[in-house]
């Protein structure tokens, strides 16, 4: 599932240079070509839309049996503090991805070799405690939770969660070329191996949970080190020294706030990073925050930089 795009096509061309057979689905017949052009060897694809019971239906009604099931599919995000989560927002991405995710593995049961396996792609929200995140980390983690049940209900079939980190994928490219490399190389350069994940790494971790039969009931991150910076960023309070953020006209989109000395501001770095991200008319605009001798950090790098420092904005 999600083999049209990022780390899911990655996957389907890791998997078919290894000779094993591989079937891809997108939404659309156009993507679902548009990736075949790339994947070299065995690979064919049908349309699946996974928020639809009849789509998915009909898609594993055309693939018959199957060895080994991915779900690297995306659904809507949501982000933010807690308190300002929309109950609505929520529920389309459960409706999404967590819906999404269990709806296709339900109807590839029938399908799947009973000593098969099934791989679910999550996200590493779930696990990493970030203010900001809960709607992404509530969706991830409820896979996670029905995923580590069903591998004992389940077995023989084995299931495992795949957890990636950053990774270059489409999914950033609402960006300029210029903007997502400064990104990535800012973003990368803060992690233990020194640069974001390359899809094909998310399909070399596939092949792993495909082929090692000794492996159920776990979680692999793939993050470059992320999840261990976090840890120790989460256990130093760096999530929470930004005392205030300040976006200017050309910004994107968030609110200029003065605060009080020593007030806590509810923006978190994980927050501002994914507006910034998620915010379209980010695109081709100076994110703008201000160090603490009130000088703007224009450099889209640099404020990003600074905001993962967790250093103290005035
Ligand atoms: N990239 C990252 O940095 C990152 C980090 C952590 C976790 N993840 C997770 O990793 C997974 C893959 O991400 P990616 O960056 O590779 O995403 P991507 O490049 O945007 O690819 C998303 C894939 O999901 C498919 N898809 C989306 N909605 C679908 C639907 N309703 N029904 C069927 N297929 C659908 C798309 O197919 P069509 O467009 O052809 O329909 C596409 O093949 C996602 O679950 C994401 O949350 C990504």
């Amino acid at each position: 599932m999600g083999g049209t795009s990022g780390m899911g096509l990655a996957t389907a061309q890791v998997l078919s240079s290894e000779g094993y057979r591989v079937i891809i689905s997108g939404r659309s017949q156009d993507t679902i070509n548009k990736a075949l052009s790339e994947v070299a060897g065995d690979c064919t694809g049908f349309p699946l839309d996974f928020t639809d019971a009849a789509s998915v239906a009909s898609f594993f009604e055309q693939v018959g049996s199957l060895d080994h099931l991915a779900l690297v599919g995306s659904g809507k995000a949501v982000w933010g503090n807690f308190r300002d989560l929309k109950l609505e927002d929520l529920k389309v991405a459960f409706e999404q991805k967590f819906y999404g995710f269990f709806l296709c593995t339900q109807a590839a049961l029938g399908k799947l070799r009973a000593d098969g396996s099934i791989t679910f792609v999550i996200g590493g929200a779930s696990r990493s405690a970030i203010p900001g995140t809960t709607g992404v980390a509530a969706v991830n983690g409820a896979i996670q939770a029905m995923a580590f049940t069903m591998a004992k209900e389940l077995a023989p079939l084995r299931v495992n969660i795949l957890s990636p980190g950053l990774f270059d994928t489409p999914v950033y490219n609402w960006m300029t070329p210029e903007q997502k490399a400064d990104f990535f190389k800012q973003m990368g350069g803060e992690l233990p191996v020194g640069r974001v994940g390359k899809p094909d790494e998310i399909g070399q971790a596939v092949s792993y949970f495909i082929k090692n039969g000794f492996t159920t009931g776990a979680i692999l991150d793939v993050d470059g080190g992320d999840g261990y910076i976090k840890y120790w960023l989460n256990q130093l309070g760096c999530f929470r020294n930004l005392t205030s953020l300040f976006s200017g006209s050309r910004g994107v989109g968030l609110e200029q706030r003065d605060l009080a000395e020593g007030q806590v501001a509810h923006e978190t770095i994980a927050e501002v990073y994914m507006q910034a991200l998620h915010n379209k008319t980010a695109q081709g605009k100076t994110f703008e925050v201000y160090n603490e001798k009130g000088n703007p950090l224009t450099n889209w790098s640099a404020a990003f930089a600074a905001l993962l420092s967790g250093a103290v904005f005035h």
